[in-house]
């Protein structure tokens, strides 16, 4: 294959990339690059909770409104990302629920309302949502939230099921991050799965962030951990894809970082449940890295003028197993 839509196809795995959305309305290199490279898109920011109804009441659709605009323009598929998180929820909210104003009645009414405007808005045209994302902690308990501290644990099967109604054609996925390798986190993650399915939940996907560092250990039992998943009978997916270094760059760091690439695409194209590889930014010129962890970067397969990096050049050799 000569870029990554081609490999796209060739595998049969959708490989896609998070987009900043005031990138791809300002800068038309990054638009031109993305469109030709990506069969599959999620917005980083643009419709979480807190961009989509920053006042009560109040919507701003217009980012989330251009990610799905793009993908149909270019043939490619959409991720809903996310319908519940802990991070990013609209001040409103948070500050309503620590002051009382919002009751337990209420949340329950504001997170229903929330999925079904979402989730209707785009109804037939999201492959698939991030229903919950990063529920479960380091630990493996389920993750303190104004979720769970507010509405108990039934809230995770109440939104599976109001995506569901909203839109019976989305397939709905748990999200998680550290889930490549982290055995707490995964036990309680396959709990979560079993219980849903035993209620007669629908469930239909496994969400595999991989946030990865070539400082630490590459997790050689990934494969091994999605397949407990695709077992259970979900499809999985790689949803956030990149590998940060610690900073100066060099051509070692640069050779190890391509590796690390490869063995997470490889791994779903050896698991023929595995329908989605995404990156989280497909260029330096735009990740989260250096303004989260200080002194890493370079985590993107593109650097910040979008030339290829060892790690782009490493994926277009995977091959199905
Ligand atoms: O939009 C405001 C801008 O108005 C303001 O001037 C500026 C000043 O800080 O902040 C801007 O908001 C930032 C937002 O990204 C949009 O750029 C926030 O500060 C910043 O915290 C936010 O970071 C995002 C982060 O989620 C929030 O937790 C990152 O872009 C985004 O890449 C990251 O994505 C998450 C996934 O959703 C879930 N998995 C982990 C992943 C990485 O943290």
């Amino acid at each position: 294959p000569d870029d990554l839509r081609e490999l796209a196809h060739k595998l049969k795995v959708y490989i896609g990339s998070a987009i900043d959305v005031t990138a791809l309305a300002d800068e038309a290199d990054y638009r031109q690059v993305f469109n030709r490279e990506f069969t599959h898109i999620t917005a980083e920011n643009a419709m979480k909770w807190e961009s989509v109804e920053p006042q009560r009441g109040v919507y701003t659709w217009e980012g989330a409104d251009a990610i799905v605009r793009n993908a149909q323009r270019n043939g490619q598929h959409v991720r809903g990302h996310n319908l519940i998180w802990h991070n990013q929820i609209p001040a409103w909210l948070t500050e309503g629920v620590a002051d009382g104003s919002i009751d337990a009645k209420e949340l329950r009414r504001i997170l229903r309302d929330h999925i079904f405007t979402e989730v209707g808005r785009y109804r037939g045209r999201i492959r698939a949502w991030d229903v919950v994302n990063e529920v479960v902690d380091d630990e493996g308990n389920l993750r303190q939230s104004i979720w769970l501290t507010t509405l108990g644990p039934g809230y995770i099967a109440d939104a599976f099921r109001w995506a569901h109604q909203a839109d019976p054609h989305a397939k709905l996925y748990i999200n998680d991050y550290n889930l490549e390798w982290n055995t707490a986190k995964i036990a309680q993650t396959l709990n979560i799965v079993k219980d849903l399915k035993s209620k007669r939940v629908q469930i239909d996907g496994i969400g595999f962030q991989g946030h990865l560092g070539i400082q630490y250990d590459y997790p050689g039992d990934f494969p091994a951990v999605m397949r407990q998943f695709t077992d259970l009978g979900l499809e999985a997916a790689i949803t956030e894809a990149d590998v940060r270094m610690v900073l100066p760059v060099t051509p070692e760091k640069l050779a190890t970082q391509a590796d690390y690439y490869r063995n997470m695409l490889s791994t779903c194209a050896a698991n023929r449940r595995c329908v989605e590889f995404t990156v989280w930014g497909f260029t330096d010129r735009h990740s989260w890295v250096p303004g989260v962890f200080t002194g890493e970067g370079a985590a993107c397969i593109t650097d910040e003028n979008l030339a290829h990096k060892p790690a782009y050049d490493a994926l277009l050799g995977v091959r199905r197993a």
